[in-house]
């Protein structure tokens, strides 16, 4: 049999750990070959490809990023893409297919299974926001880059007695924000599913500086002021210390705290940081069982489906479980953190 794989969406470390443990099983354990394809639907799509076997995914395990190389290419938005897919995968013989993705890639993986191609789905995303699986891998060491920034942030915000805002990833779901958050002791915590009020925001930060030191805010980059709450201060302005203000919500944020109590505050963009360099151990782990898992429901051709963790098991779940909708933070996890508020 031979199998194809593709990367696609956002990178993510561990990608490389679960393309070893499909080829090492699949090579070693059942006698199936590889082929690459590059830069997710873009590699099968334009016939873009690579050899992939022992050979290739040696020395890999703890490198960030991916051997295939990954795009945000949707087939569904291209003239004919899906019968091109098809028509390559043919061309290259090509029994079956592994896709290795977020909610972009497997939604495409779900719509080309539905229309007879034999695929099967690895959830990743360091956002942690797919459905059907209690984690995805890169999630765990995106919150452990994030929780030694708010560490570090710590100390110079009390030397200068000043706000530090940390911004992070996550679009849609705020669980990067939540987790190093709480492990990094932030005083207060934003995120998408919970729009925020800035006078509460502006309140808590001054009571954090009458009663302890600096505050420390850790925001999602997908948060949002409530309706009509008043963030006058626009991307590019300068603000009271004269900084011109860009982009996201962690400047504006910064920005406009500053407004309103007069305390310095500066803002830090984590951006991609999150997403480089090696895996943890546990995000190792978890991509090698989905990869392992993967390669055994391509053998037993149990397509369609996604790998999933549930508690310390593997499960296969339909693929449209895991792209159907987002997997948001809930309200009591949220919650348990307000406590530190303040
Ligand atoms: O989907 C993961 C993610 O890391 C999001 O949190 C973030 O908004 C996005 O990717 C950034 O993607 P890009 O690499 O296209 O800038």
């Amino acid at each position: 049999m031979r199998v194809g794989m593709l990367t696609g969406g956002g990178d993510c470390p561990g990608l490389n750990a679960v393309i070893r443990a499909v080829v090492r099983k699949g090579v070693t354990a059942y006698g199936h070959d590889f082929i690459g394809f590059r830069d997710g639907w873009r590699g099968p799509l334009e016939n873009d490809t690579m050899a992939l076997g022992i050979e290739q995914v040696r020395g890999i395990l703890p490198r960030g990023g991916t051997i295939l190389g990954s795009s945000r290419t949707n087939p569904f938005a291209i003239d004919n893409g899906v019968e091109q897919i098809k028509d390559n995968l043919a061309a290259n013989g090509c029994d079956a297919l592994i896709a290795i993705g977020g909610e972009d890639t497997l939604g495409v993986a779900t719509r080309l299974a539905d229309l007879g191609v034999d695929v099967v789905g690895v959830p990743k995303t360091i956002d942690n926001d797919l459905s059907g699986t209690d984690f995805t891998f890169g999630f765990d060491t995106a919150v452990n880059i994030a929780t030694e920034a708010i560490d570090r942030l710590h100390t110079t915000a009390e030397s200068h007695h000043r706000v530090l805002v940390v911004e992070v990833m996550g679009r849609h779901a705020g669980w990067i924000a939540l987790h190093s958050g709480m492990a990094g002791g932030a005083n207060i915590i934003l995120i998408p599913e919970r729009p925020f009020d800035i006078e509460q925001v502006c309140a808590q930060v001054e009571s954090r500086f009458a009663t302890h030191y600096a505050p420390i805010i850790v925001v999602s980059e997908g948060a949002v002021p409530v309706e009509g709450g008043d963030m006058s201060l626009a991307s590019g302005e300068k603000d009271a210390f004269g900084h011109v203000r860009l982009g996201g919500i962690g400047d504006r944020l910064a920005a406009e705290i500053e407004r309103r109590t007069g305390k310095e505050a500066r803002a830090v963009v984590l951006g991609h940081v999150q997403r480089g360099g090696t895996p943890t151990a546990f995000d190792r782990w978890l991509a090698t069982r989905f990869g392992l898992h993967a390669i055994t429901a391509v053998h037993e051709g149990d397509f369609g489906t996604m790998m999933a963790l549930r508690g310390t098991e593997i499960v296969r779940v339909p693929l449209s479980e895991g792209t159907d909708q987002l997997k948001t933070v809930r309200a009591d996890l949220y919650e348990e953190a307000e406590v530190f508020f303040g």
